[in-house]
């Protein structure tokens, strides 16, 4: 089925589960020829504006929807959320619709509550895009996911895939596992520690999908790893921690346990590649960034033409002929 741009102009993207196979693969394919072609599209976003609201730390999805932006000939609104009014107490509420007023035509929101984007997406006009909302979802980094997953292997069906870490706060593994529940005979290994499993909502979403997958122990990890196609590792999302010293000693009590180190690798396919949505912290040892397994950087690469076709197909502009 050919997808239209029409069809994604001003819509929001909030998460996965609201694009099909079909308008993912539309993504996708145009990310494909941006990537390829970068300098016929310089141009196609000249006279529009993003507002990027990042209320949480980002390095890469900020960073990439900024130079996306910019590099298709688009402009970015200077917001900083360390120095704006929230400081003095102003709301959320407020804050958008102020912003509204300066007339982006799209709004990139990151923030720490779950439901946030949804929140934005029904008080602002412009297209609101997810750019992580609390421990919930995070729609793009799913769809440079999933292009990387095909960069890799050529096609996402089928892929045998350890999603590992942190499954409980992760947004992206939840964000990324609803999404190959649409592609057909995928296999889901999830391994964490216990206190990290992913939570039963999403395991209910699976499980109505059709998806297989199945649930492991750290200490399970080297009986599982010759069957995988990718190994998606995760940080231990450590500010998703209850406050206080609690949480500090159940963060130590994980992160003592997970560490990926290159002997693990042992069994893995030769073809096996590691990825990460990144930032890392202490979960991959730094001798393996050296190896053919590391694909993180080019995948933290692959956000650039992801966003860039999430923008063209969303705010407009055409192909300069
Ligand atoms: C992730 C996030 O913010 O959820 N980072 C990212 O966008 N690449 C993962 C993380 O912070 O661990």
């Amino acid at each position: 089925m050919e997808i239209k741009k029409e069809d994604f102009i001003e819509r929001d993207i909030i998460s996965v589960d609201s694009l099909s196979v079909d308008e993912v693969k539309s993504v996708l394919d145009l990310a494909k020829d941006i990537e390829m072609n970068s300098d016929v599209f310089s141009n196609v976003l000249n006279g529009k504006m993003m507002a990027p609201l990042f209320f949480e730390n980002s390095t890469r999805t900020s960073s990439s929807f900024q130079a996306a932006m910019l590099q298709l000939g688009g402009k970015v609104l200077d917001f900083d959320a360390d120095r704006s009014s929230l400081k003095k107490g102003e709301t959320l509420r407020d804050t958008l619709k102020t912003i509204q007023g300066y007339r982006p035509d799209v709004v990139v929101i990151r923030h720490n509550k779950d439901g946030s984007a949804k929140f934005a997406a029904d008080v602002l006009k412009p297209c609101v895009i997810n750019a992580g909302d609390g421990q919930n979802q995070h729609p793009t980094q799913t769809l440079l996911d999933l292009y990387t997953i095909k960069e890799i292997r050529k096609e996402i069906d089928g892929v045998k895939i350890i999603l590992a870490g942190d499954l409980k706060y992760g947004r992206t593994v939840h964000s990324l596992a609803l999404a190959l529940a649409k592609y057909p005979d995928c296999h889901l290994y999830l391994v964490s520690p216990e206190s990290l499993k992913m939570p039963q909502v999403f395991l209910n979403l699976l499980s109505k999908a059709g998806c297989s997958f199945s649930e492991h122990d750290l200490e399970e990890f080297e009986n599982i790893i010759s069957e995988a196609d990718i190994l998606y590792m995760t940080r231990v999302q450590r500010e998703r921690f209850p406050e206080g010293l609690e949480g500090e000693q159940a963060y130590g009590d994980v992160t003592k346990k997970y560490c990926l180190k290159l002997d693990m690798l042992k069994k893995a396919k030769p073809e096996l590649k590691i990825m990460h949505p990144l930032p890392k912290v202490n979960e991959i040892q730094d001798e393996i960034d050296d190896t053919e397994f590391a694909y993180y950087f080019k995948q933290a690469e692959n956000g650039l033409y992801i966003r860039k076709a999430l923008l063209v197909l969303l705010i407009g502009g055409r192909k300069n002929e």
